[in-house]
């Protein structure tokens, strides 16, 4: 898959990608992470992207034409169609459902807002999906993207060198992920459940959707609610 990313601060995103299981799914060639800077586009002699805001007011906004260019380029730099999302405030939710269906795609491209924003304008056409990560401000779109890079680029095949790792991620199945334990047995905080030490695979699976749906219950409800519940793991929470 790959995954261009248009953004003021490029060494950011590339270092945020580099690290990990995205830097490692790119050294697999199974993620490709390409930058764009719009001031590499910007045309007059002060390398502008920004101007003040019509009807008055703080801040400043990014402007059209720097941002149409780097658009350009970008989206001849590959065969591949590109889905564009714009990371802003005033977005859509990122869900795990929504980051399983941008894994899907063959090529995304992740559009990072500073300042005000972007002119809505370039918005209406360029854009097709705007997704925030959360109901608070940053001050720019590429922390944002560095969290779409992570959750998408982690899902590619072959990225997680375990692939079970992803379908037991919290969120996959809508509830949260059960507690884990490693080495050791016992220590002075606790020792780990003996259902975990018991080699019972159906005991163990049985124990871990019970952690699961009693703490989606207790720290998520919503979760729940929009999951519904079936009748094996009602019973399960009412043992
Ligand atoms: N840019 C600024 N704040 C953001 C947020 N919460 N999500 C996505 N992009 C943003």
């Amino acid at each position: 898959m790959r995954i261009d990313v248009v953004s003021l601060f490029p060494d950011f995103v590339r270092q945020c990608a580099a690290v990990g299981v995205v830097g490692r799914a790119q050294q697999r060639e199974l993620l490709q992470v390409e930058t764009w800077n719009p001031r590499d586009y910007a045309t007059d002699r002060h390398r502008s992207v920004d101007s003040g805001v019509y009807g008055g007011g703080p801040g400043m906004v990014m402007m059209i034409e720097p941002l149409r260019t780097t658009l350009a380029a970008m989206r001849t730099a590959a065969p591949e169609p590109v889905h564009l999302v714009y990371l802003s405030p005033q977005g859509a939710r990122l869900t795990q459902g929504r980051v399983e269906a941008l894994a899907r795609l063959p090529r995304i491209a992740l559009l990072c807002g500073r300042y005000e924003g972007v002119d809505e304008r370039l918005l209406a056409h360029e854009v097709d999906e705007e997704l925030s990560i959360g109901d608070y401000v940053l001050s720019g779109g590429e922390l944002a993207a560095a969290v779409v890079i992570d959750a998408v680029g982690r899902l590619q095949d072959g990225a997680l060198n375990d692939a079970l790792s992803a379908q037991q991620d919290s969120f996959s199945d809508g509830l949260l992920d059960c507690p884990h334990y490693a080495k050791p047995v016992h220590d002075a905080l606790g020792s780990v459940p003996e259902v975990l030490l018991s080699g019972d695979h159906a005991a163990i699976a049985r124990w871990r959707l019970k952690q699961s749906l009693g703490r989606t219950w207790l720290r998520r409800p919503d979760l729940l609610s929009q999951r519904g519940l079936d009748a094996a793991s009602r019973a399960l929470l009412e043992e």
